[in-house]
C-alpha cells in the first residue's frame, strides 16, 4: 500500500524557547522567511503526501492561519502588480490538503499519534516531528517511502548521535542489515549513556503501519509520565518487522537554541537572494567576535 498521508503533532508548550512561546508557537518561529513548520509540510508534499493532519492544541490557531486562504492580502498584491510576493502566498494556501485537530490534553507523543486513528484509517503512514529539520536533495521523508516500498513495514528514520546525546532522543537497539539499514529489535527512551544499547537515535521520521493505534490505545504513560511513541514502537517490533533507515542529510535541532541558530544561519546562506550578502556578513562578524 502506498504512504498518502502524514500527521505532524504539532501540540508541544514548546518550553525550551521561552519566553518567545508564551503566545507564539513554536512551530511558527520562522527559518529566514518561513515558519519551521512550513519546511516540515514542504518535506511531506516533496515525498509524494497528499493529505497531512496537524495535531495542534489551544494558543496554536496562528498555524491553521498560516496555512489558509489570504484574500486581503492577495488581493492587494495583486493591485500592486506585485506577483511574486503573490505566487510565494497563494503557493502556501494551496500547498496541501491540510486538516487540523486539537490535542485537548498534552499527554505525550504517543497520545498524539492516536489523535490521528480516524484520519488515517486502515494505511501505512507518516509522522514528521516538527523540531526536526532536514536538508538533502532527496527529502529525508521520501527516502523512508523508499524503504518502506520495498521492505513493506515499519521505518523509523534514524541518525547516529554523540554518546553524551542519547538522553535527549529515543536510541534504537538494532542489527545492521545493509549499509544504512538495520532491523530494530528494541528501543529506549532517553536512556542514559549506560543504558543505551546503540547511539543510533530515532530523528523525527517515521512511516507506522496503522497497527500501532490498537497498541497506543493501551499504552501505559512511561518516561517523564507521558505516553510515549517509543513504547508503542518497541511493542509495535515485536509484533512486526520493523526497520531503522540512516537516512541522508543535515539534520538541525530547531527545538534547540542553538540548533535554531544553526539551522537560520545556513539556511540564509542558501537562500538565492541573501547567501551572497550574509556570507559577507559572517566573515565580517568572525574577524570583530
Ligand atoms: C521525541 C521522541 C524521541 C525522538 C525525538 C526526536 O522526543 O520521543 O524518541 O528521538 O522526538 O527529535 P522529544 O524531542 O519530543 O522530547
Amino acid at each position: 500500500m502506498r504512504v498518502r498521508k502524514a500527521i505532524i503533532p504539532a501540540a508541544g508548550y514548546g518550553t525550551r524557547f521561552l519566553p518567545v512561546t508564551k503566545a507564539l508557537p513554536k512551530e511558527m518561529l520562522n527559518i529566514v522567511d518561513k515558519p519551521a513548520i512550513q519546511y516540515i509540510v514542504e518535506e511531506a508534499v516533496a515525498s509524494g503526501i497528499e493529505e497531512i493532519l496537524i495535531i495542534t492544541t489551544r494558543n496554536k490557531s496562528s498555524i491553521e492561519n498560516h496555512f489558509d486562504a489570504t484574500p486581503e492580502l492577495d488581493h492587494m498584491l495583486e493591485i500592486k502588480g506585485k506577483d511574486e510576493l503573490l505566487a510565494i502566498s497563494k503557493g502556501v494556501t494551496d500547498i496541501a490538503d491540510i486538516y487540523f485537530k486539537r490535542q485537548k490534553e498534552m499527554k505525550g507523543l504517543g497520545h498524539a499519534v492516536l489523535q490521528a486513528k480516524a484520519f488515517i484509517g486502515d494505511e501505512p503512514f507518516a509522522v514528521l516531528l516538527g523540531d526536526d529539520i532536514v536538508y538533502h536533495e532527496k527529502p529525508c521523508l521520501k527516502q523512508l517511502i523508499d524503504v518502506f516500498n520495498e521492505k513493506q513495514g515499519s521505518v523509523l528514520g534514524v541518525q547516529s548521535v554523540k554518546k553524551e546525546d542519547v538522553s535527549k532522543y529515543g536510541i534504537v537497539d538494532g542489527l545492521k542489515l545493509t549499509d544504512r539499514l538495520y532491523t530494530v529489535n528494541g528501543m529506549i527512551e532517553k536512556p542514559s549513556i549506560e543504558e543505551a544499547p546503540t547511539t543510533i537515535a530515532a530523528l523525527g521520521r517515521y512511516i507506522l503501519t496503522p497497527a500501532i493505534f490498537e497498541i497506543l490505545e493501551t499504552t501505559e504513560p512511561g518516561k517523564g509520565g507521558e505516553i510515549q511513541l517509543t513504547d508503542g514502537l518497541i511493542e509495535l517490533a515485536h509484533k512486526e518487522e520493523m526497520f531503522a533507515y540512516d537516512f541522508e542529510g543535515i539534520r538541525y535541532d530547531t527545538g534547540d537554541k542553538l540548533g535554531y541558530l544553526k539551522a537560520t544561519c545556513e539556511y540564509a546562506l542558501r537562500h538565492n537572494e541573501l547567501n551572497q550578502s550574509f556570507k559577507d556578513y559572517i566573515k565580517e562578524l568572525s574577524d570583530t567576535f
